[in-house]
C-alpha cells in the first residue's frame, strides 16, 4: 500500500472538510484543513488591529506575519486535529459570520499564501494526507494523485451552513449566510494569486443530492484504486 495526497477543493460550504475528516480516518490518513489556517489569520487581523473600518490594513497584517503562528494538535475525543493560532486553540473562534466575513480578503494577499502555502507543503511532504481548501490541486500539490472538486447549489450550500451555526447556537440570519457564501465565491474565484479553479485533471462531484456516505464511497473507491 502507497501513500498518496489527496486534494479536495471546492466552493464554500460544500461540506469539503465532513467529507475529507472521515476519508482521513478511513484511511489513516493526516487531514488538513486550510481554510482552517485562513481564517486564523483573520481571526489574528480582527483581535490585533489590523480591521479598520471593516478594511483590512494589508501593511499592518503583513508586518505581523512572523508573529502569527498555526499549528494542528490531534484531538481523540474529536477524532481530528484541531486549530491553534499562537498557542490558543480557536477551531470555535475561526468559525464565526464575523471571520467568515473577513477572511477572503485576506486570502486575497499574496503574502498570506505564500506563508501559509509553504507551511501546507511541508505538511504534506510525507504524503499520507487529505487536504482540503481552495488551491491544493492547483497550487500547493499540483501533483497530487488524486483530486476532487466538489460542487453544489449555493442555496444548498447556505442551508447547511445555516443550521451548522444554529445547531452551535450563533445568532444568524439564513440571508446573511447565504450572502456571505455568494461573496466568498465570488472572491475566491476571481482573485489574482491563486483562485479557486477546477484543476484540469480534478474529478468534480455536485453533492447537491449525494449523502455523506454516497460521496465517501465514491472517494474512497478512487482512492482505493490508487494506493
Ligand atoms: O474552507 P473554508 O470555507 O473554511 O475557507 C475559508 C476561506 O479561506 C475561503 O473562503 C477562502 O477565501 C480561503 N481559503 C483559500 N485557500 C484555501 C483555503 C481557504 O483562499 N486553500
Amino acid at each position: 500500500m502507497r501513500n498518496i495526497i489527496i486534494a479536495i477543493d471546492g466552493y464554500s460550504s460544500t461540506g469539503k472538510s465532513t467529507i475529507a475528516k472521515q476519508l482521513a480516518d478511513k484511511l489513516s490518513y493526516i487531514y488538513v484543513d486550510t481554510g482552517a489556517m485562513y481564517r486564523s489569520v483573520a481571526l489574528y487581523a480582527l483581535q490585533n488591529g489590523c480591521v479598520e473600518d471593516e478594511t483590512i490594513n494589508e501593511e499592518k497584517l503583513i508586518s505581523d506575519l512572523d508573529c502569527i503562528q498555526i499549528n494542528f494538535k490531534y484531538n481523540p475525543q474529536l477524532g481530528f486535529a484541531e486549530v491553534y493560532l499562537n498557542g490558543e486553540n480557536v477551531e470555535s473562534k475561526i468559525r464565526t459570520l464575523e471571520v467568515s466575513k473577513y477572511v477572503s480578503p485576506v486570502a486575497t494577499i499574496s503574502e498570506v499564501r505564500r506563508k501559509l502555502v509553504e507551511q501546507q507543503q511541508a505538511m504534506g511532504e510525507d504524503k499520507g494526507i487529505v487536504m482540503d481548501g481552495r488551491d491544493i490541486g492547483t497550487v500547493v500539490f499540483p501533483d497530487a494523485e488524486l483530486k476532487i472538486f466538489m460542487t453544489a447549489s449555493a442555496e444548498t450550500r447556505a442551508e447547511r451552513r445555516y443550521k451548522e451555526l444554529k445547531d452551535r447556537g450563533d445568532d444568524i440570519t439564513y440571508e446573511a449566510v447565504l450572502e456571505n457564501v455568494v461573496t466568498r465565491d465570488h472572491i475566491d474565484t476571481t482573485r489574482e494569486d491563486s483562485p479557486l479553479v477546477k484543476a484540469d485533471n480534478a474529478i468534480e462531484i455536485d453533492n447537491s443530492n449525494l449523502t455523506i456516505e454516497e460521496q465517501l464511497l465514491k472517494i474512497l473507491k478512487l482512492a482505493e484504486n490508487l494506493i
